[in-house]
């Protein structure tokens, strides 16, 4: 077991050992009648079930971590489209979809179905490259490069950004009622994120400084739509939004409004992607616009929400997570050197990251023949088969994270083995320690290292400012300022 993981799985070292060996045995589950198979999964995914039970259900009935399955869009305007699928839902098994010598990952960012080029200026962005195509490489190294440079003036750009989100909940809180989070949180991040990613001021463009959240997220939706569950509306959604791909052109005039602010404001960023990295001005402007917006702002604007949800749920340890950030921020500056420090805060961040994985799905194709183990097993895969790892079942794996359901906010501190765990703390496509990391030659998210100490630097700004923070329901319900 030990042999096979190392060879498979470079990135990550391998989970602990289990007492008896892995043996051989045929991949369980199957894809039912044409038609009939993917349409009845696509409603159970959707519908009866929703994602983690369809997953679940099937890993129990299967008595297996891997099997196969269809996974949505399917049926009957998704022609082209093939639903079947190999679920890989423990550590082990997972780990093989960071193995670039045995998967690629061409076309396959949410699965077998691709959204329109048409949303992207008519270009495959980075995300939808394997790492064999020249180009990956161009643009992945932009963006490490992008992150680089601006790591210096990142935190400050970000607390600027807090001090008007977080002045405006105050006044609004100072005269009564509550404030809902979720659009200050976008607009917070749009601002600082343009800023940081792209050198490019919101303000310098009126109408995409107003509504370019909207844009951004109009954007995302359509091009996301049929594969995501909302489960609210049933069932109309079946009907109306997962039956077809929306068409491009309900966003084009947006689009080519924040591609123009792109253009206009991110100048510097662009000359050097054209003379460093040999991308053209096209290929630059699309690719950034996808990186701030879908990998960025989508990123984050799901995985800060779940970072509020936790500390509603936890106040119990805000005022552990306070003294900590208080203790080791010196003489109030705020800074990625001081928030390395905070083990708590950083735990909090890792641990929501292991409960809720912002982008919960993640797929590669077979290269080739190869064995694929799981913690149980070991399994045949053939070449051209679509490998799909759910990752909220995978971090709840029972062989490497003790009570895997709980919310323990400090599981990744150093005295409860947290160094080792972040070997298997896969939110970025890939393990968060490491000396690997994030580079043109794997598919991990460039901001391996970036998201959580953004996250953690959010979390202490929170804690640095307010003696107390009441949260309820994805409103800020009071806020007492520190003395
Ligand atoms: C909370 C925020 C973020 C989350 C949850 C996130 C998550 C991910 C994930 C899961 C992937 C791999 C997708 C796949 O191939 O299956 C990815 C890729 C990527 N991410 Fe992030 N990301 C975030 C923020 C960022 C930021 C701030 C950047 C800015 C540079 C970024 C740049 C990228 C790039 C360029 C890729 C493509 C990597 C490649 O093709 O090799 N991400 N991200």
């Amino acid at each position: 077991m030990m042999i096979k993981s190392l060879s498979v799985a470079p990135l990550t070292p391998p989970p602990p050992q289990s007492s008896t060996a892995p043996q051989k045995m045929a991949i369980p589950g199957s894809y039912g009648w044409p038609v009939i198979g993917p349409l009845s999964d696509r409603l159970q995914y959707f519908w009866f079930q929703g994602p983690v039970n369809f997953f679940k259900k099937r890993m129990e009935k299967y008595n297996s971590t891997v099997f196969r399955t269809n996974v949505p869009p399917a049926f009957p305007f998704f022609i082209g489209v093939n639903p079947n699928v190999v679920a890989v839902l423990d550590v082990k098994s997972f780990s093989h979809l960071f193995d670039m010598e045995l998967v690629e990952k061409k076309n396959v960012l949410v699965g077998d179905f691709m959204p329109s080029v048409k949303f992207n200026g008519g270009l495959r962005v980075c995300a939808y490259l394997d790492t064999s195509e020249t180009k990956h490489a161009q643009v992945k190294n932009l963006a490490l490069d992008i992150l680089a440079r601006s790591s210096a003036t990142w935190v400050s750009s970000m607390t600027t950004s807090l001090d008007t989100m977080w002045d405006s909940f105050d006044s609004t809180l100072s005269t009564g009622g509550s404030a809902s989070y979720y659009l200050p949180l976008q607009q917070f991040l749009f601002t600082f994120l343009s800023r940081c990613l792209l050198g490019a001021d919101t303000s310098a463009s009126p109408e995409v400084e107003k509504s370019g959240t909207i844009m951004l997220d109009k954007w995302l939706a359509l091009q996301l739509l049929p594969t995501i569950s909302i489960n609210i509306l049933q069932p109309l959604e079946e009907i109306f939004l997962h039956s077809f791909s929306y068409p491009f052109w309900l966003v084009k005039s947006d689009y080519q409004k924040l591609a123009n602010f792109v253009k206009n404001e991110a100048k510097e960023i662009l000359q050097r992607a054209q003379n460093e990295f040999k991308l053209t001005e096209e290929e630059a402007i699309h690719n950034l616009l996808f990186i701030l917006g879908f990998n960025a702002y989508g990123g984050f604007s799901l995985f800060l929400i779940s970072l509020l949800s936790n500390l509603e749920n936890q106040k119990n340890i805000h005022e552990e997570l306070r003294k900590e950030v208080r203790e080791k921020i010196a003489q109030d500056v705020l800074s990625f050197e001081t928030v390395k420090q905070m083990e708590l805060v950083n735990s909090f961040v890792y641990e929501t990251l292991r409960l809720s994985p912002p982008v919960p799905q993640q797929f590669a194709r077979a290269r080739k023949d190869f064995e694929l183990s799981s913690h149980d097993a070991i399994f045949d895969i053939k070449k051209g088969e679509l490998l799909c790892g759910y990752q909220p079942l995978v971090m709840r794996d029972p062989k490497i994270f003790e009570n895997p359901e709980d919310f323990v906010y400090d599981r990744f501190t150093k005295k409860k083995g947290g160094n080792e765990l972040l070997n298997y703390l896969f939110w970025s496509n890939g393990p968060q320690s490491g000396t690997a990391g994030p580079s043109m030659a794997n598919k991990q998210c460039a901001a391996r290292d970036m998201v959580p100490m953004t996250a953690a630097v959010f979390l202490a700004y929170l804690f640095q400012r307010y003696d107390e923070i009441g949260i309820s329901s994805g409103s800020i319900t009071s806020l007492k300022k520190a003395k």
